[in-house]
């Protein structure tokens, strides 16, 4: 079966043929692969800034987002089937049987470093037409999310750092109380999102579902369809370009979180110092090198003391973020149909996969198609 692959070692880019994964042991399930994302993580892979193969391969199978159908159980599986729709988790535990995080099936928070990523760290992906794990790491998704089920995994990114945000946002300013309804958490808060790429948007919808009064701030300028989309679910767009800092805080009053999705280190600075009194600032973005850049550690250190805030970095995500990014999608999909469909910006087959990688992206989040489900 073919499989796009990355060759780090001879810094090389092919679709092989890749071996037919079977089941071999009774907890295992082979899935058929429908819809496979392509994000940020793939484009330093396929310029071979990240990314390692497994053991004792020469290439890694990349794609980390995907949808599946399962096409074949074995005999321990309990709650799977042939025929259901499933996003598979990606981050697979480390060994050490010292290492906590692991051990309570939160190895996205590995304390030793030595967990696998499939299509990512010595582990193969799902680019792909089979593949084969464990029941434990899929998570079932509802049939009629079949369309979008392939953002549910950039999702979690959201749902990982809001989880952590809305605890914190209990036990200190705003003091927010467990038992107000989801989607009245962030009333009264002003929210910031850094960045328009898929998971700056999710994020965006995320903040403003949750109630937040939400802004976006990010390069582009009008007419951009991204910034139409910001403003179709109601957050407010302000661009780097006729904004800057100083204007955004006075546009904005006290910032209370920062969502940033951009990886640049010299535009998440800037802004964690508007950030405002007992602000928390959330950082996804993972920076590729970047030049060396100036900075006011000092000032910086004084402000966060002074104003009692957090900085909160944030990887990966475990499975209770899986099951709340299906939920959740289930009801952005149905608040704001067309924001939530655009984000896809079109299906291609695997060929043009290295293309859409490296290329200039063509639209929000591009998919890598190989097959329609079977229902
Ligand atoms: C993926 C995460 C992964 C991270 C770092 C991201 O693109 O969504 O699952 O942990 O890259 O490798
Ligand atoms: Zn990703």
């Amino acid at each position: 079966m073919k499989a796009v692959s990355v060759f780090p070692g001879t810094q090389t880019l092919k679709i092989v043929e890749h071996e037919d994964p079977h089941i071999t042991q009774p907890d295992q399930v082979k899935l058929r692969l429908l819809d496979v994302g392509i994000c940020g993580t793939d484009r330093e892979i396929c310029s071979f800034e990240y990314g390692t193969p497994p053991e004792g391969d020469d290439y890694l199978v990349i794609g980390h987002e995907a949808l599946a159908q399962v096409e074949e159980v074995g005999s321990a599986v309990e709650l799977l089937k042939p025929g259901d729709l499933v996003v598979p988790t990606v981050r697979r535990p480390c060994h050490h049987p010292g290492c906590l995080a692991c051990r309570l099936d939160h190895q996205d928070f590995c304390y030793t470093g030595d967990f696998t990523e499939r299509g990512i760290k010595e582990a193969h992906g799902y680019m792909t037409e089979f593949v084969v794990d464990h029941e434990r790491y899929m998570k079932l998704v509802p049939p009629d999310l079949k369309e979008i089920a392939v953002l549910v995994e950039p999702l979690t990114i959201a749902e990982k750092a809001m989880a952590q945000v809305f605890w914190l946002m209990q036990h200190r300013p705003p003091w927010i109380d467990p038992e107000v309804p989801s989607s009245e958490r962030g009333y009264g808060l002003n929210a910031l999102v850094l960045g328009v790429g898929p998971v700056g948007l999710l994020g965006t919808m995320v903040l403003v579902s949750a109630g937040f009064k939400t802004y976006v701030y990010s390069r582009e300028l009008p007419p951009n369809p991204r910034i139409d989309l910001v403003s179709s679910i109601g957050a407010t767009y302000l661009s780097t370009q006729t904004s800057n800092i100083e204007q955004l805080r006075d546009h904005i009053g006290n910032i209370d979180l920062v969502y940033e999705a951009v990886g640049h280190s010299h535009f998440a600075l800037e802004v964690l110092m508007v950030l405002g009194i007992n602000g928390i600032f959330v950082l996804t973005g993972v920076p590729g090198l970047q030049a060396f850049i100036e900075a006011d550690p000092a000032r910086l250190m004084r402000e966060m003391v002074l104003k009692n805030q957090v900085l909160l970095g944030t990887v990966n995500a475990g499975p209770e973020s899986f099951a709340s990014a299906i939920r959740d999608l289930d009801f952005l999909i149905q608040r704001w149909p067309n924001a939530v469909r655009t984000l896809i910006a079109g299906r291609y087959p695997p060929e043009q996969a290295f293309e859409l990688i490296l290329g200039r992206p063509t639209g929000i989040k591009s998919v890598i198609s190989f097959g329609e489900a079977r229902m």
